[in-house]
This record gives structure tokens, C-alpha cells and sequence, in this order.
């Protein structure tokens, strides 16, 4: 989905970071945008979202890189199929936190003191405001049966960004939560290879109106309208885009 996004943001014009823990993929994205975008700028770097030194590091260097940082998509996520919660895994259940929600936080408080040092300093915003999209999850508004640790890193990032979207309204900062459904990725390829039943594709489809997965592109379009001016009132919110999921 950060893929996508990314692809969909530099066809829009934007100048980009790309985080991952992935170096290959990463560089070589970075590289492919490069190519065909050569007025604009790309630069990976390999980031562990849960390394509170490294994120400071990343947002700090971007910023000098590029000038100003104007915008942040934190989607680097993990979804671990799990058990009941009286038998979870106490170590799966905190890396699940660590990437989903301290990574997510991490992220937007340092991207949020550049906005404000920005601000300080009387650099111009963007026309729409600075903005963040969190990446929660249709777990961030619903309880996931067996997705115990998800649903509450998840719930946590809708939480964080109702906070910050109120906290920083008047510093022409938006903060929205994109909740995605049963969206087509390695993640759900993963999940639905895991042996669960309720991880199935058939089972997870049975309960969706539109019985069909999202694609990443369409979620990338509704990250670029909510990173763009277009969506320049909108803010504290969660979008369910989930094709009608009824869990
Ligand atoms: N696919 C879905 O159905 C679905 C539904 C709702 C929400 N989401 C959320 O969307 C986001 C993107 O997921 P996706 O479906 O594209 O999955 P994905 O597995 O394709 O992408 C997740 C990315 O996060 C990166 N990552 C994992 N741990 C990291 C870490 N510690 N530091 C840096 N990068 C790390 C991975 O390398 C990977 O590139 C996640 O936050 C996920 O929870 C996905």
C-alpha cells in the first residue's frame, strides 16, 4: 500500500522519502521514480519504524535534504494472525504494538515538530495545510476476533490521530486515519495462507457486501486526495474504505 501510495503521490508531483525496513525493494523503487519522474526527488531510506533514534534521524535528514518536510503517510504495518486473548503470545502482541502503534507515533511527533518549527520560522504550507495519514484499519473502529494485538494497535492510531487532529487544527495541520478493509497485498496473501479459517479468502469475502478485495491503487487515491489541498477541511477522521465489510 506504501508502494502504491508513493506512486500515486509522485505522479501528483510530490518529492518523496520512502521508509522501509526493506533495502532492496525500497532502493529500487526509488530508483524507478527517479527515472520516470526526473523532475522530482526520491531518496530511500531503510528505517525500522520502532527505532526512535533512527525515525529522528530519517525526518531530521529529510528535512535537510529536501528543505521542509510538508507531509507524512505512516503505513508501515505487520498483522500477525493470533489466538484468543486469555492465549496470545505476549512477544507477538508487543512487536505488533511496537510496529503498528510506537511506530505510527514515533513518526508523527517528529514529523509534527518540523511542522511547528516551520511554522515558528514563517515557512509558507502547503495551499491544504501540512498533513499526516495514519494507516489504521477497519480494527481501528471494529474488534477483530484472533486479531487481538492488531485491533489494539490499531485502535490506537485512530486514537493518536483524533488527539493530534485536534491538538494541531490551529496550526493548519490535519491529521487523518485512512481505515482500510480486505485490501490486496502481501499482508492479506500472507494472512490467508496462515491456516486459519477465519483468515481464509473465502471466509473474509463472505462478509464483505462488495465481495471483493480493495486494491492498493485505490487505496493510494484516497491517500493522495487526503494528503492533497482537495481535502482541505477535513480532519480527525476515519475513512472507512472497506467495501461495505461487515464483521
Ligand atoms: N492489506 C490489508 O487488507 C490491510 C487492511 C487494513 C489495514 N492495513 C494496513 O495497511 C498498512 C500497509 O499494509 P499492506 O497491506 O500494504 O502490507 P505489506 O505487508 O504489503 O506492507 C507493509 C510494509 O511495512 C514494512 N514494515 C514492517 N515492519 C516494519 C518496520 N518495523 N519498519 C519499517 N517498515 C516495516 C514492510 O517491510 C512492508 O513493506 C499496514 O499498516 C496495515 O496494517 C492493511
Amino acid at each position: 500500500m506504501g508502494k502504491a501510495a508513493a506512486i500515486r503521490l509522485a505522479e501528483a508531483g510530490a518529492n518523496i522519502v520512502l521508509v522501509d525496513l526493506n533495502k532492496e525493494t525500497g532502493q529500487q523503487l526509488a530508483d524507478e521514480l527517479s527515472k520516470k519522474h526526473s523532475g522530482q526527488k526520491f531518496i530511500f531510506k531503510a528505517v525500522d519504524v520502532t527505532d526512535a533514534n533512527a525515525v529522528e534521524e530519517c525526518v531530521n535528514s529529510a528535512s535537510s535534504e529536501f528543505g521542509s518536510v510538508t507531509g507524512l503517510i505512516c503505513s508501515a504495518g505487520i498483522a500477525i494472525p493470533s489466538l484468543r486473548l486469555h492465549e496470545v503470545n505476549l512477544k507477538q502482541f508487543q512487536k505488533t504494538m511496537d510496529v503498528n502503534f510506537n511506530g505510527t507515533m514515533l513518526f508523527n511527533m517528529m514529523v509534527l515538530r518540523h511542522f511547528m518549527k516551520q511554522n515558528a520560522s514563517g515557512v509558507t504550507p502547503p495551499k491544504g495545510g501540512y498533513t499526516i495519514v495514519n494507516i489504521g484499519s477497519k480494527g481501528s473502529v471494529e474488534g477483530l476476533p484472533s486479531s487481538g494485538a492488531y485491533t489494539a494497535s490499531k485502535h490506537g492510531v485512530l486514537g493518536l490521530t483524533r488527539v493530534a487532529a485536534k491538538e494541531y487544527a490551529a496550526d493548519n495541520i490535519r491529521i487523518n486515519c485512512l481505515c482500510p478493509g480486505l485490501i490486496w497485498s502481501d499482508m492479506m496473501k500472507q494472512l490467508n495462507e496462515s491456516g486459519k479459517v477465519e483468515m481464509s479468502k473465502e471466509y473474509l469475502l463472505r462478509q464483505c457486501y462488495t465481495r471483493r478485495y480493495g486494491t492498493v491503487e485505490e487505496m493510494a487515491n484516497i491517500m493522495n486526495f487526503l494528503m492533497s489541498d482537495q481535502s482541505s477541511y477535513i480532519t480527525g477522521q476515519a475513512i472507512e474504505a472497506d467495501g461495505m465489510w461487515a464483521i
